[in-house]
C-alpha cells in the first residue's frame, strides 16, 4: 500500500513523539527500531497507570465499596474499549490475557481438552513465531492430534494454495499470523480463513505485530480468534487481550480454576461463570488492562490508518535505503509488507552488526526473532531486524543506514 501525501501530512509525527517521555529524554541521536519486540510507552498510559493506583485502586467484582465499583468500571470500561477496537460484537467476547502467547496457550489447550482428538490435524504456516507453533505442539502431544504446516516461499509469503492442500477433513483449527514478526509479510487472513472455514477448521489469527500496524475487524475477518499484546501496541507489558467468538468460548472448557470464574462451588460440583469472566480466573491484571485501554485509545486518537500510511511510507524510504547498502541482504520481501526490515549482511554476524547500531545509538533487534523455523527456511541462524513504529521518522532511518556503514567500514 502506497503512502497517500494527503495522509501523512496531517500526521505530525514531531508533536506524537512529544507523548513519549522515553523518546523525548532520549533526544535526537537516538533510534528506537526495536519496535516489533515491544514499544515505547505515551504518557497517557503511564498516567492511566499511576491514575489507578493512586485513585483507584481497588479489586474488582467483588467489592461493596465505591473505590471497588470505580476500579470494576474502569476495568470493564478497558474491555469495551478492546471491543471496539478490534469491532467485536459483544465485550463477553473479549477476554483479558497476558499477551498473544496466553491467548493462544488458552485456545490450544482448551482445543486439546475438548476439540481434538488422536489422527485429527493442527494447521500452522511456516513464517510462525514459537508462540504460534509450540502452545500446538503440546496440544498435539497430549491428544495424538498431528501439525501441519503450510509453506512459505522465497518471499516469506503463505501461498493461498498451499495453504488450502494442507487443510483436511481432520483439520480442527488453523493457526496463523496476521503478520509476521520475522520477515514483516502481511498475510492473506480473510481469505485464509475464509479457506480454513470451508475446509470445517476453526481459524485463530495471532494479531501480535497486526494490532500496533493496521486497522483490525474480527466480524470482517470472521475469525474464531484473535489474540494480540498490549505491550506491542503502545500498552503495557502482562496484559493482552483474546477474542473468542461467543458461539467458541461458550463451547470450550474453562482453562484455568479460580476465584471469578464460577458461578458456585461445593466440594461435589462447580459450576462456571458467564462469558468472559469463565476464562479469567482469579484477580486479573486490572491496572494494565486500564492502562491498555488508554493505549488503544491513544492509536485510535491517532488513527490506524494513518499509523499504517505513515508506517508503509518510512518502510519504502527504508528498503530503498537498505538496498544500497552493497552485499546486504534483505530476508522478507513480500508483495505486502508491514514496517518490519530483517537483514543480513556478508560476513557480519547479526549481533555484531547489532552491537555496532548499539554504539551508534540505534536499538534493533538481532538474532532468530522467536521464529527458527523462519532463519531455517532461509537458511541463515539470525537476522538484525529493524522495526518500526508510529513514532519513528526517516531521521531514524538515516541513523540506521550512517550505522551499517560504520559496520562495513569496521568488518570491511
Ligand atoms: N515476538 C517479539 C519479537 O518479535 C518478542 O521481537
Amino acid at each position: 500500500m502506497a503512502a497517500s501525501p494527503d495522509v501523512t501530512a496531517v500526521y505530525d509525527v514531531e508533536r506524537i513523539r512529544a507523548d513519549f517521555p522515553l523518546l523525548r529524554h532520549a533526544g535526537r541521536g537516538f533510534a528506537y527500531l526495536d519496535n516489533a519486540a515491544t514499544t515505547q510507552k505515551p504518557q497517557a498510559v503511564l498516567d492511566a497507570l499511576t491514575g489507578f493506583y493512586t485513585r483507584d485502586c481497588a479489586n474488582i467484582h467483588r467489592s461493596v465499596h465505591k473505590l471497588g465499583q470505580r476500579a470494576t468500571d474502569a476495568y470493564e470500561a478497558a474491555r469495551e474499549t478492546v471491543r471496539r477496537f478490534l469491532n467485536a460484537e459483544s465485550e463477553r467476547e473479549i477476554v483479558f490475557v497476558r499477551g498473544a502467547t496466553e491467548g493462544i496457550n488458552l485456545v490450544a489447550q482448551c482445543f486439546s481438552r475438548s476439540q481434538l482428538r488422536a489422527g485429527d490435524e493442527v494447521l500452522v504456516t511456516g513464517l510462525e513465531h514459537h508462540s504460534n507453533i509450540v502452545p500446538w505442539q503440546l496440544a498435539c502431544e497430549a491428544t495424538g492430534a498431528r501439525l501441519r504446516v503450510a509453506p512459505i516461499n522465497d518471499r516469506g509469503e503463505v501461498d493461498p494454495e498451499a495453504f488450502a492442500q494442507a487443510l483436511g477433513p481432520r483439520t480442527r483449527i488453523a493457526a496463523f499470523a496476521h503478520i509476521s514478526n520475522a520477515l514483516g509479510t502481511v498475510n492473506p487472513v480473510a481469505e485464509m480463513t475464509a479457506l480454513a472455514h470451508a475446509a470445517g477448521a476453526a481459524v485463530l489469527i495471532d494479531g501480535a505485530q497486526s494490532a500496533p500496524h493496521t486497522p483490525v475487524d474480527v466480524r470482517a475477518l470472521d475469525c474464531d480468534f484473535y489474540v494480540f499484546s498490549g505491550h506491542k501496541v503502545y500498552g503495557p507489558t502482562g496484559i493482552g487481550a483474546l477474542y473468542g467468538k461467543a458461539a467458541w468460548l461458550e463451547k470450550l472448557p474453562p482453562w484455568q480454576g479460580g476465584g471469578d470464574m464460577i458461578s458456585s462451588v461445593t466440594f461435589e460440583k462447580t459450576t462456571y461463570n458467564q462469558l468472559p469472566y469463565k476464562f479469567e480466573a482469579g484477580t486479573p491484571n486490572i491496572a494494565d488492562a486500564i492502562a491498555l485501554g488508554a493505549a488503544l485509545d491513544y492509536v485510535e486518537g491517532l488513527g490506524r490508518d494513518r499509523i499504517a500510511a505513515h508506517e508503509q511510507d518510512l518502510l519504502a524510504y527504508a528498503t530503498g535505503q537498505l538496498q544500497a547498502i552493497d552485499g546486504l541482504r534483505l530476508i522478507g520481501t513480500a508483495r505486502a509488507k508491514a514496517g518490519v526490515l530483517s537483514f543480513v549482511m556478508p560476513g557480519v554476524h547479526p549481533h555484531d552488526v547489532g552491537t555496532v547500531l548499539d554504539e551508534a545509538g540505534v536499538a534493533v533487534r538481532a538474532g532468530h526473532h522467536c521464529a527458527q523455523p523462519v532463519m531455517d527456511r532461509f537458511g541463515i541462524p539470525a537476522t538484525t531486524r529493524a522495526s518500526l513504529g508510529l513514532y519513528n521518522t526517516r531521521a531514524d532511518i538515516d541513523l540506521l543506514i550512517k550505522g551499517l556503514r560504520q559496520v562495513k567500514e569496521i568488518f570491511g
